[in-house]
């Protein structure tokens, strides 16, 4: 055997030694965050229980984008296959798969916090898009669950997998969003549901995880390389300078920018078309009045 080659057999045992010591940290890592447990002590929700409140639950399932990941009845269904990231399943939450361990507290809490009924957290399950949901639109939307019909429907689980787990040790992936939740009680509040920039900003809250924080775009993290990047949503160059209240109503409803192209299937207009055109108007109302931010070009 020759010395170089010898070398480089060296060297590439070092490597994968180093390797197997970065995946042990990170299955490590991923593993202990879900054995930490959170304490949620929101005030409990009031139902008014009249026909107004079922059909606002019914209505924020689907536009709120609940029905994406949990399914058209919340009977659970598998949502995006990430190969070695992981994958995401919405879990069945029809009265007969969670009515025994979640009550109506607990449901706030799954959907504002990310905490399970044991305090435990839930994997993937993005609360963070949903924390300052009103006490009561959470009530709604509880309501809402707990009178569908149920379902025995096992979708299966939602895993991690270990490049997934690798991202989660870099921070590049939100693996345990409520380890990123402020859990201090409080009582939410919302803006009247009415074409203004105050409840555009209220729904545009499901827009940030995948637009980002200050909606100037980004890969949406763990997305594979097919996936286009969340586009600048501010009316920047690289954004939607330009386009007027029709186009973006058009964006969602028929997925077409005002080029004529189509929108990817990963953004999911097809359940924001839904929404009232007062929403839609509020929400442009609120992306007009965002300041202008070079974010994350065209692609
Ligand atoms: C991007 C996908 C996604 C969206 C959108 C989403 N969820 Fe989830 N949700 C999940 C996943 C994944 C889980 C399972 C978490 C786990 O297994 O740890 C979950 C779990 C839950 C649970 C706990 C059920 C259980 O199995 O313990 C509730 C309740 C819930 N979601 C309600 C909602 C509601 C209500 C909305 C809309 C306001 C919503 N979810 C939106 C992905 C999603
Ligand atoms: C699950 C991730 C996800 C969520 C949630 C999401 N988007 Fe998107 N959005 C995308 C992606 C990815 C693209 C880029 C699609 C493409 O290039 O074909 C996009 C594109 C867009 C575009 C087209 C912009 C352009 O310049 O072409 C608009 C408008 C938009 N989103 C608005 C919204 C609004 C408003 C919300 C919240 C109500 C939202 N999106 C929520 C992922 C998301």
């Amino acid at each position: 055997m020759g010395k170089g080659f010898k070398r480089v057999a060296m060297a590439a045992g070092v490597s994968m030694v180093a390797v197997m010591a970065l995946y042990a940290v990170a299955w490590q890592q991923s593993e202990s965050a879900l054995a930490q447990t959170f304490a949620v002590n929101d005030p409990p929700l009031v139902f008014a229980g009249d026909d107004a409140e079922a059909a606002r639950g019914a209505h924020l399932y689907g536009v709120l984008g609940c029905v994406e990941c949990h399914g058209a009845t919340a009977e659970g269904k598998p949502v995006f296959d990430a190969g070695p990231v992981g994958r995401v399943v919405g879990s069945n939450l029809t009265p007969a798969a969670v009515g025994g361990r979640y009550d109506a507290a607990a449901m706030a809490a799954a959907i504002r916090h990310g905490v399970g009924p044991e305090g435990l957290p839930l994997r993937f399950m993005p609360a963070d898009d949903f924390k300052n949901l009103s006490d009561a639109d959470t009530a709604a939307i509880v309501r809402h669950l707990q009178s569908l019909p149920p379902s025995d429907n096992q979708p299966g689980a939602t895993e991690l997998g270990p490049v997934g787990r690798v991202l989660y040790l870099f921070g590049k992936l939100n693996w345990v969003p409520a380890e990123n939740i402020d859990h201090t009680p409080r009582v939410r509040t919302a803006p009247a549901s009415a074409p203004t920039v105050e409840y555009g900003a209220y729904l545009a809250q499901v827009c940030t995880g995948c637009h980002g924080q200050d909606l100037a775009g980004q890969r949406v993290p763990g997305t594979p390389p097919e996936i286009p990047v969340a586009r600048n949503l501010t009316m920047h160059a690289n954004g939607l300078l330009g386009w007027t209240e029709a186009d973006f109503i058009r964006v969602i409803r028929e997925g077409k920018r005002p080029d004529g192209s189509e929108l990817h299937g990963f953004m999911p207009w097809r359940v924001y078309a839904a929404m009232t055109d007062d929403e839609l108007r509020a929400l442009w109302m609120h992306l007009s009045a965002l300041p202008p931010l070079p974010g994350q070009p065209k692609a």
